[in-house]
């Protein structure tokens, strides 16, 4: 029995609504020191917030792109967050920072985090592949 022809290695699934609005962010970032813009769109009840990295001549100041997407979200009133895609120009795509992946995990412990390149190469991940055992607000009810 004859199946379909598989994809060729370099075929990538079209972009979905989601990585889209993640590409036109990373068109807004801000980085001029590292040249490394990132952009990043974040799901919340069928709203979408957008964010970039947003450097600063005093480097350390920097933030990255997806706390400023979280905090536009949080700041419209999102709490739970549902998935979030990053983009980058590096290949294959790389991930979350440290800090930010404990940034997501505040408002999306169960959220998907898909991390993609300007040629569609996607890869998949929950926040909690990304920080297991992280430290959460049940930490603090003593
Ligand atoms: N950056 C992000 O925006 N997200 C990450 O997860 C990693 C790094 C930014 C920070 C800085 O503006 C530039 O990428 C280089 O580190």
């Amino acid at each position: 029995m004859t199946g379909p022809a598989p994809a060729p290695a370099s075929w990538q699934p079209p972009a979905t609504a989601l990585e889209l609005r993640a590409l036109a962010a990373q068109r807004t970032a801000y980085a001029p020191y590292s040249r490394f813009r990132v952009g990043a769109a974040v799901q919340a009840s069928g709203a979408v917030f957008e964010g970039a990295n947003v450097e600063n001549a005093s480097y350390g100041l920097g933030v990255c792109a997806e706390r400023t997407a979280v905090f536009a979200a949080v700041l419209a009133g999102a709490r739970q967050l549902e998935a979030v895609v990053v983009c980058t120009d590096a290949s294959p795509p790389s991930s979350p920072c440290g800090a930010c992946r404990q940034v997501l995990a505040e408002f999306g412990p169960e959220m998907t985090v898909i991390v993609a390149d300007a040629a569609g190469h996607r890869c998949i991940y929950t926040v909690r592949e990304l920080l297991p055992d992280a430290f959460t607000p049940a930490h603090l009810d003593r």
